[in-house]
């Protein structure tokens, strides 16, 4: 017997093309044009799966949802269907018992995976679940606190057992890396592979072939066959680091890949397929780049599922006494020596900092500190000097801070990237590209 869908879109040739594709596929589809009669339908009919959009005239997909939740249909799959796929949007679709997002424009064999995916979800559950578990505990490799980190743990929380597509912004140092590791631990795709590729480091030739492999003789140099990461982590998840400066070919492979989960080898012929999630970082404003042509404005579609934006440092100063107990727990035990806290001029001095490095930087100052301390109390005397333009300055742009704290590091370290870089507390990259856009190259 055919699986019912009922789709629910107030756009009616929207509606069409959905229906058109499930019956190809071969589910039997009801139609409702607002929540009304979707409720209506779920009443009178058996319905196995629901596609739903959210902003519908008479009455939006999350009134039907929580309304349908009170009518004890609870336990039927709902795939969320939304231009507006912004967190607020996914959470509060979750909150009601939304199990999966799609992003518009729909790409209909991605679509049908989606659905096939959540109806054999549904009934290996044996009962029905009404939607996925939001997680009780949430197991993180740093720390964080309800003024901080802490509201965007929630929304892990509901976003870490599902499959969606998750893109983390942030500035260098926010820790993009950390979320995107805790997403995988907390998904059901833990013990499968976590891997990362840095999509800014290899140049346009090689990231293809990591990516998604290379087939013997595919290029000189290819001397055998290799896997690409896109393949090895079949099962697991895939985080595309600085996914902003993907070379556009790759960006329409990426794509393609994201949707249909199929890929070639680089020389290759075969179509292989892969089961990945993408966990996507950037610190990059991808919208912006879209708008200026840089970025595929379909590929940002795909991946701003379910956006993750993580706040500078400087927002969070709150976080920092938390986070620097933590570094000093970490350090002294690899260091091998006992600090049991710091001094309150240390921390006076500490919080003048305005962390361009975020907590990257942190995380070097007391590992700095931990090494020039010789008592068991860290002192201001073990940081270096705050730059005091910053906090007296506050009128001062940011950048124009990030700008000049760039350049002393520069002139510190007689223009020695390598060494600035460990200052500033950023990577090597992002130093490269942060003198670039101030223009501080010599
Ligand atoms: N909440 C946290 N608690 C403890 N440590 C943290 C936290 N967030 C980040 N860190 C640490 O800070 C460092 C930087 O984090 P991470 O590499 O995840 O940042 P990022 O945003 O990926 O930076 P970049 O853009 O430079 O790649 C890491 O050593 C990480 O372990
Ligand atoms: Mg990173």
């Amino acid at each position: 017997m055919s699986r019912k869908i009922l789709v629910v879109d107030d756009e009616k040739n929207h509606r069409l093309m959905l229906k058109i594709h499930l019956q190809e596929a071969g589910y039997d589809v009801y139609e409702a044009s607002n929540g009304i009669e979707a409720l209506e339908v779920i009443d009178e009919n058996h319905v196995d799966l629901i596609l739903l959009d959210i902003k519908m005239d008479l009455m939006d997909g999350f009134t039907f949802l929580s309304h349908a939740k009170q009518k004890g249909a609870e336990g039927i799959p709902v795939i969320v269907i939304t231009a507006y796929s912004n967190v607020k949007t996914a959470v509060k679709a979750m909150k009601l018992g939304a199990v999966d997002f799609i992003s518009k424009p729909v790409n209909t064999d991605a679509l049908i995976e989606y659905v096939e995916a959540n109806l054999q979800e549904a009934s290996s559950d044996g009962k029905a679940t009404g939607g996925k578990q939001v997680l009780k505990d949430y197991k993180f490799d740093g720390v964080y606190s309800e003024e901080g980190l802490g509201s965007i743990i929630e929304m892990l929380k509901m976003v870490a057992p599902t499959d969606a597509t998750v893109l983390i912004t942030g500035e260098s140092g926010t820790g993009k890396e950390l979320v995107a590791k805790s997403i995988h631990d907390n998904s059901n795709r833990k013990n499968g592979p976590f891997l990362a590729v840095n999509c800014a480091a290899l140049n346009e030739n090689l990231i293809e072939s990591e990516m998604f492999g290379h087939e013997k003789g595919a290029f000189t140099g290819a001397t055998s066959l290799k896997k690409g990461k896109f393949e090895l982590a079949d099962k697991g998840t895939l985080f595309l680091d600085e996914v902003a400066e993907l070379p556009v070919v790759t960006q329409a492979k990426l794509l393609r890949g994201i949707q249909e989960k199929v890929f070639e080898r680089v020389g290759g012929e075969k179509s292989l397929k892969s089961d990945v999630r993408i966990i996507a970082a950037t610190n990059k404003d991808l919208q912006q780049m879209v708008d200026n042509g840089d970025f595929r404005e379909d590929l940002f579609f795909r991946l701003n599922v379910f956006p993750v934006k993580l706040p500078p440092l400087r927002e969070r100063k709150s976080e920092i006494p938390m986070l620097v107990e933590y570094f000093i727990k970490k350090y002294s035990h690899s260091f091998n020596k006992y600090v049991k806290g710091y001094t309150r001029d240390y921390m006076d001095k500490l919080l003048k900092f305005s962390f361009p490095g975020n907590i990257r930087e942190l995380s070097n100052l007391v590992e700095r500190s931990i090494i020039l301390c010789n008592s068991d109390m860290l002192e201001a005397a073990h940081l270096p000097e705050p730059d005091t333009n910053t906090a007296k300055n506050k009128s001062m742009d940011i950048k124009d801070n990030e700008r000049m704290l760039i350049l002393k590091a520069l002139k510190q370290t007689d223009y020695n990237k390598t060494k600035a870089a460990e200052i500033l507390g950023v990577s090597r990259r992002t130093l490269h590209n942060k003198i670039k856009e101030y223009e501080l190259e010599v």
